[in-house]
């Protein structure tokens, strides 16, 4: 019998011998805790019923983040603390400002989505707390509106409707402060922390959880048939929704020395299990302007926390959000495998439908970003049904040289034109050596025909993604021609709003 997978939950260190490997963080609590306060709405990381905290040390310090346990495996949560909405309540029954906050502004209605919005104002309370925003005092500030959409947008709620849960979150940081003891969680942590990986293994399945890349590096050549698991946002699915029997997961998520980012000269260097949202906050730093509505619209915050940058682009779905923008601007990605490191052009890695540049043993160690350069004329485009948390009709990303007026370079890529995330190799020879003018652009869109067949399916038609990609390509003129460059409001009904 393997060592049991040991978290912290209520006051306790709870230790699972037996569980499946893939069982959910969901089921755990419901069938075996017998903590039903957290609910299950989709089982598919869309509705946010239920949402938990997830607690972990980074570098020495308590991290907090809203996650949706119903695509989490209860292995990933060795070594961490599990906050569910039963955790909420202070010692003598009093209602957490959170609680109190949405009974005062009404904000429950069926009550069926509420453990789940709790939990996600509560994620954003704890990191207004760390900012020592909440509470009384001068130092108290509400948290922003698009702060407040950010940290619920993964939240559905079908009957109350969002201005009283809106209300909520202003009115809990006016409420007498619940301080949250980080001091004594850490220390918690820190008697979990394990200095070594280990295998958990039940009922015929095994999850490896290495602790160091040479361990990762071994295993992965052990074990080629298993199973890369990183944020679990994609394969958490696989098993919820297609009911699919995973035996051998391979897990990078206790890496450390995946998780760092590093800027060295031009380049932004992001570890394989850097989370979405932070590696997007990175990549922000840079390109402010160009990528922070990308980062708003990826799926949601919960998502966001859980997911990898290194998991979008190894899964290398056509549809994916971050593979235009990151070929656009000519990224690398870093593969690793017992003979050591390869770098590809992140394009070159794409070799037809769900099919990689990936050799057995090997795996995606991190990504190299380009840095902003002199010339550089760069924007990427999300064409979905709804806001937050859909997946792309259409993904453009362009990104132009220009030399005084000439076109030097062009790197033309789209999601949801063909089998892979690919380049426009027509479009971008016509572009370059011309100037960036209106004959030129339309000679361009043209040869968009020639670059690409979409197909039609549920999101669009191929004849809408075809034009749609024409008019893309359009409002990145319209955005960064020479004279009179228009500004993102008057090409963006989201940004105008
Ligand atoms: C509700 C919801 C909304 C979503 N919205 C979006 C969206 O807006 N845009 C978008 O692009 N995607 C979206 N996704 C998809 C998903 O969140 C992303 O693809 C995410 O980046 C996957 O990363 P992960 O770390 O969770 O990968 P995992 O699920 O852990 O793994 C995904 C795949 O990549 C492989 N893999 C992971 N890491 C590595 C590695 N280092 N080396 C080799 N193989 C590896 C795994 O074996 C698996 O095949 C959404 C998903 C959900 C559930
Ligand atoms: S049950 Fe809907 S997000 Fe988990
Ligand atoms: S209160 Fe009923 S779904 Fe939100």
């Amino acid at each position: 019998m393997s060592e049991p997978i040991r978290f912290y939950y209520r006051g306790a260190v709870q230790e699972v011998r037996d569980a499946q490997p893939t069982q959910t963080i969901l089921q755990h609590l419901r069938e075996d805790l017998h903590c039903t306060g957290t609910k299950e709405g989709c089982a598919e990381g869309d509705c946010g019923a239920c949402t938990v905290v997830i607690g972990s040390l980074e570098d020495g310090e308590v991290q907090l983040k809203a996650v949706n346990s119903c695509i989490q495996f209860t292995p990933t949560l060795d070594g961490k603390a599990l906050f569910t909405v039963e955790d909420l309540q202070g010692p003598d029954g009093s209602l957490h400002p959170v609680q109190q906050a949405l009974v005062e502004c009404h904000g429950s209605q069926c009550g069926f989505c509420t453990p789940g919005f709790a939990m996600s104002l509560w994620g954003m309370y704890l990191k207004q707390e760390s900012h020592g925003l909440s509470g009384h005092g001068p130092s108290s500030r509400a948290p922003s509106r698009c702060q407040i959409d950010d940290a619920l947008s993964g939240n559905l709620c079908r009957c109350t409707g969002y201005r009283p849960i809106i209300e909520a979150a202003r009115r809990m940081v006016e409420l007498p402060p619940a301080a949250f003891d980080r001091a004594a969680l850490a220390e918690r942590l820190r008697q979990l922390e394990r200095t070594h990986g280990f295998t958990y293994a039940a009922r015929g399945g095994r999850f490896h959880i290495p602790r160091t890349l040479a361990e990762l590096v071994r295993l992965r050549s052990e074990f080629p048939q298993a199973l890369m698991l990183a944020g679990s946002t994609d394969v958490g699915l696989w098993v919820t929704k297609h009911m699919r029997e995973l035996n051998d997961i391979l897990y990078l998520g206790q890496v450390d020395e995946l998780k760092t980012l590093t800027e060295s000269g031009d380049t932004l260097e992001i570890g394989a299990g850097v989370s979405l949202d932070d590696a997007y906050a990175a990549v922000c730093r840079h390109y402010s302007a160009e990528l922070t509505g990308m980062w708003q619209r990826f799926a949601s915050l919960p998502i966001r926390n859980a997911g990898t940058l290194g998991g979008n682009v190894a899964n290398g779905s056509p549809i994916g959000d971050s593979m235009p923008w990151l070929i656009a601007l000519g990224a690398q990605v870093v593969l690793r495998g017992t003979a050591g490191e390869r770098v590809l052009a992140l394009e070159d890695f794409y070799l037809g439908y769900q099919q990689k540049d990936l050799q057995p043993g090997e795996f995606v160690q991190g990504l190299r970003v380009p840095l902003p350069s002199e010339g550089l004329r760069f924007r990427t485009y999300k064409l979905a049904k709804r806001f937050d948390q859909d997946i792309s009709a259409v993904c453009a990303a362009f990104a132009l040289r220009l030399d005084g007026e000439t076109v030097a370079d062009a790197r033309i890529a789209f999601g949801g034109m063909a089998a892979t995330p690919k380049r426009a190799a027509k479009a971008e020879a016509l572009l370059v050596g011309q100037p960036w003018s209106e004959a030129a652009l339309r000679a361009a869109m043209d040869a968009l025909a020639q670059d690409y067949a979409p197909l039609s399916d549920m999101r669009a038609s191929s004849s809408y993604r075809m034009l749609a990609a024409q008019n893309l390509l359009r409002r990145f003129w319209l955005e960064t021609r020479l004279d009179n460059p228009l500004p993102a409001a008057a090409v963006n009904a989201f940004a105008a709003a």
